[in-house]
């Protein structure tokens, strides 16, 4: 969001205990970029202003941490005495499942908080909460939130690290960087890759963290989806981009869009679309939109299919789809363990700071 990085002041917090750790990066693998060289953020807020250089070194680390991942004890010292706080304020089952893993895996203590149960429930404020968790000795918070910029504000009142793990239709960083790992895992470079996303655009922050990390690594992204459900702009032509996101191809024929495709990724249809008007009928949309066989053969041969889940089979995609040879949902899935620990090695252990 580009207006939450003019208005975010730079911190100058003193180093939390974990960026002052010295550990030898042999700890984690001979291949691992040196204490994560090149690495100057403090938080992970999006993607929006990330270099191509930024998201490649975020990708070298995560290669490093899948080897890591591959051993027969998957355990590294290399976070050994940090703290790790994921605080969810909405639901999550991948995020905050892989955030934990990754955490141990690394050596950290993870405590998971959720507003259900606690003094959230009472009325704390979030402020309130993240000095608390800053006052129990956290040297990094994972924070899901349902309003747009909550991170932000978090980064604002807090000297530990702040890693966003999706705000409201905002972005969701973590999730578009396995998107791209896994992409580039199956497909290689990225560049000049055709990636077809389709579904709601408009309220979607996976669509947005994608938007940016994809088009800033050279994909041809085309968009597609009913006109209710895509920003107004865009495209780049003709109406002001409304949502400033990078302009792409905007399609709202699925046969037209997915032709030639090399990846396809169906987005979650949240039902409440429906019922404030700006679709017809779920059953409309599935025969308008629903990635399903007959659609997917007029992609690439070699094309695959992602999903950020959770999947409404049936709906944005179908069951024989979401299950079949070219789906690399699970992988996703698996994916973005290594890719979270990669972030928290990075904020944790990388270089200085900004
Ligand atoms: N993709 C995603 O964010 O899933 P969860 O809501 O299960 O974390």
């Amino acid at each position: 969001m580009a207006k939450h990085r003019t208005a975010t002041p730079p911190l100058t917090a003193k180093r939390s205990r974990a960026a002052a750790q010295t550990a030898p990066p042999a700890q984690v693998s001979a291949k691992e970029p040196a204490r994560g060289d090149g690495w100057r953020r403090r938080h992970l807020l999006d993607l929006d202003d990330f270099s191509a250089a930024e998201l490649e070194l975020v990708m070298e680390s995560t290669d490093a941490m899948k080897e890591v991942l591959a051993r027969e004890v998957p355990r590294v010292p290399t976070l050994r005495g940090t703290t790790i706080v994921t605080l969810f304020y909405e639901a999550s089952t991948r995020t905050r499942a892989s955030f934990e893993l990754a955490g141990k895996v690394l050596g950290a203590d993870v405590i998971n908080v959720s507003a259900s149960g606690s003094s959230i429930e009472k009325g704390e404020s979030l402020i309130d909460s993240v000095r608390t968790i800053q006052a129990i000795g956290a040297d990094l918070l994972v924070l899901r939130h349902g309003a747009s910029g909550a991170p932000y504000l978090a980064a604002r009142e807090a000297n530990m690290r702040i890693v966003n793990a999706g705000d409201g239709w905002h972005a969701h960083p973590t999730q578009a960087l396995l998107d791209a790992y896994t992409i580039r895992s199956r497909l290689g470079d990225i560049r000049g890759l055709k990636i077809v996303i389709v579904g709601d655009i408009s309220h979607s922050r996976v669509a947005r963290s994608n938007l940016w990390a994809l088009t800033t690594l050279g994909a041809e992204v085309v968009v597609c989806g009913p006109p209710t459900l895509l920003p107004a702009g865009l495209d780049g032509g003709g109406d002001a981009n409304e949502s400033d996101l990078p302009p792409v191809r905007v399609e709202h024929d699925l046969d037209r869009a997915i032709e030639g495709a090399d990846v396809v990724m169906a987005l979650r249809l949240q039902q409440e679309r429906q019922q404030s008007g700006l679709l017809p009928s779920l059953r409309e949309y599935s025969r308008l939109y629903q990635v399903n066989g007959e659609r997917m053969a007029r992609a690439k041969p070699s094309a695959i299919v992602l999903h950020p889940g959770p999947m409404n089979e049936g709906v944005e995609i179908s069951a024989e789809v979401a299950g079949g040879t070219r789906s690399l949902i699970e992988e996703q899935v698996a994916n973005g363990v290594a890719v979270r620990m990669a972030v928290l090695f990075l904020l944790l252990q990388g270089g200085k700071a900004k």
